[in-house]
């Protein structure tokens, strides 16, 4: 008799419940967004395959969810850790009518939207850590990645890239990041229904996205505002070639921290990593 194949026996457990895309598609009331949904039980990276579908001229709105990655991206080039069936990661294809200068106050859109979505499903208020964070109760619930590609004077196309936390246990998470990410089953105890994370987010992107185009970042910066949980702290700003301390004042039209020096001059940072000091 042939020795039991363990390694086979362990492919075929049972792999999670998977997202049904109907359920979601059905309650959608969107004016641009999700009206198509590419979903796949694995991709390398939802926003790799948003741009090789924005490529090909796929139009504006068309979103990519997979169950899970292989080659999930963070900013900064760091890896997105993506276990199957627990968690969203999400990419839409956007085509803005913003000139590219402003490109990154769809971050700053997609940070508000993301926050008020969350916010329905969890106890805490979820706060925003410039420039892509979503943080509740101090650690990270969700991240924005958003990747453009440019023709000249005008953007061609965004792929907005976003990945959060929700049915994953905290105690599986690995210990690189156990100390500073939470889920929303670790902030409410109970599993959470995927598809409603993602119809709700779904629209509130589309309504976000609309104000955006049609009235402007102003229109949305009190939100982001409001949510910024380091307005005011003194943070550590690091970045590729320096280091900078000051206090944390806003930010500018163009989504770049503004920061006052130990000098009292404003400073204006474009990218980097922030960190609270002294708290
Ligand atoms: C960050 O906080 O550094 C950004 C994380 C963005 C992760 C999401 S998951 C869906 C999409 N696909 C990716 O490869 N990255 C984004």
């Amino acid at each position: 008799m042939p020795a039991p194949d363990l390694d086979r026996k362990e492919e075929t457990k049972p792999a999670g419940i998977p997202l049904r895309i109907h359920q979601i598609r059905d309650g959608l009331t969107t004016n641009r967004l999700g009206k198509h949904i590419h979903y796949f039980r694995e991709v390398d990276s939802t926003n790799s395959h948003a741009r090789r579908l924005a490529e090909q001229r796929t139009p504006e709105g068309e979103v990519v969810i997979a169950e899970s990655q292989t080659h999930g991206r963070g900013r900064l080039g760091r890896p997105w850790v993506s276990p199957p069936y627990v968690n969203l990661y999400l990419s839409v294809i956007l085509r803005p009518t913003l000139p590219p200068i402003d490109a990154p106050q769809i971050t700053l859109m997609a940070a508000v939207a993301l926050a008020e979505s969350l916010a329905a499903f969890i106890p805490v208020f979820p706060a925003i850590k410039w420039p892509n964070d979503i943080l509740a109760g101090g650690k990270k619930l969700a991240g924005i990645l958003t990747e453009s590609a440019c023709h000249g004077e005008r953007v061609d196309f965004v792929i907005l890239g976003i990945g959060v936390n929700i049915n994953y246990p905290v105690e599986s998470m690995p210990d690189a990041i156990r100390q500073r990410a939470t889920s929303m089953l670790g902030l409410t105890g109970a599993s959470v229904s995927r598809e409603n994370v993602v119809r709700r987010l779904i629209q509130g992107l589309d309504r976000c996205y609309g104000e955006l185009e049609e009235m402007g970042f102003q229109a949305l910066a009190p939100r982001w505002e409001a949510r910024f949980e380091l307005r005011g702290k003194k943070v550590r700003v690091e970045m590729t070639d320096r280091i900078i301390i000051g206090t944390a004042k806003g930010i500018d039209r163009d989504g770049a921290l503004i920061l006052e020096d130990g000098r009292g001059e404003l400073q204006r940072i474009v990218a980097g990593d922030v960190v609270p000091v002294g708290d």
